[in-house]
């Protein structure tokens, strides 16, 4: 190696300008990192409407909501109430369970379903729910994300549809078509993926229709669902069930 060429290669210039590509690839890794996070935020944070509605058929139907929060009049509470709305205005006739309120036990899986000539041996809400959802056409739950799935109080009352569940029940309910309906804290629509899984598998097992979700993400505090744009999207899908 020449005494120039070895100059040239350690001197100030030349290490700078490779200090200089080093950091110029650095901030623009980092630009785009950036870029990629904001794009990724901004689409997860805005309310997510994951629904398709199939067209509606036209016949009115009897809609039972339950809803899954203590909090009365609670962000969830507010995206039922905007539901409701939209269901009666199309004509629907709407029953609405306030499970967060007015609790049910979980299963106890005792098998003592029928044997009393009730669906269920426990005497609890459930004996103000079932009349109800023996008569709802649709069932849509309405939930707070509650550790990335429905709260427990909607949770008990899907684990309730038990006696309607097994192979020996007298009779099932008539309830063919389902919603989904949550809102959460989180920025992030993965967070959501639990409950969605659960709602869906729980579908497939029942042979219910899946009309609608909607994900509401970044709602935490009480009244942040007050003028929330969510309480559009769940009026429409109300009107469209
Ligand atoms: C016990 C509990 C668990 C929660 N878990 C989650 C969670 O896993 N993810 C989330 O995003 N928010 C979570 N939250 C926040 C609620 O989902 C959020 O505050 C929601 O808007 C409450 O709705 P509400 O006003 O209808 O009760 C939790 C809140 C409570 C009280």
């Amino acid at each position: 190696m020449s005494e120039s060429h070895s100059d040239a290669g350690r001197s100030g210039r030349g290490i700078l300008s490779r200090r200089g590509l080093f950091f110029g690839a650095g901030a623009a890794l980092v630009a785009a990192a950036g870029g990629l996070l904001y794009r990724h935020l901004s689409s997860t944070s805005s309310v997510k409407v994951e629904s398709f509605m199939t067209p509606a058929s036209g016949r009115k139907k009897r809609i039972l909501v339950v809803t899954g929060s203590g909090r009365a009049q609670g962000n969830s509470d507010l995206l039922a109430e905007a539901f409701t709305k939209g269901a009666r205005e199309a004509g629907h006739t709407v029953d609405i369970f306030p499970a967060g309120r007015d609790p049910m036990r979980a299963c106890m899986h005792c098998e003592g379903c029928w044997s009393t000539g009730r669906p269920c041996v426990m005497e609890d809400s459930f004996e103000r729910f079932h009349p109800l959802l023996e008569k709802a056409d649709m069932l849509v739950f309405c939930s707070p994300l509650y550790w990335y799935s429905v709260s427990g109080h909607i949770k008990c009352v899907m684990d309730r549809l038990y006696p309607y569940s097994q192979k020996k029940k007298p009779y099932d309910i008539p309830v063919k078509e389902a919603m989904l309906l949550i809102c959460g804290e989180s920025l992030f629509l993965r967070s959501f993926a639990g409950a969605a899984e659960s709602y869906r598998q729980m579908l497939g097992f029942k042979g219910w229709k899946d009309r609608g979700r909607l994900f509401v993400t970044g709602v935490h505090e009480y009244g942040a669902m007050k003028g929330h744009k969510a309480l559009a999207s769940a009026e429409e899908m109300g009107r469209c069930a």
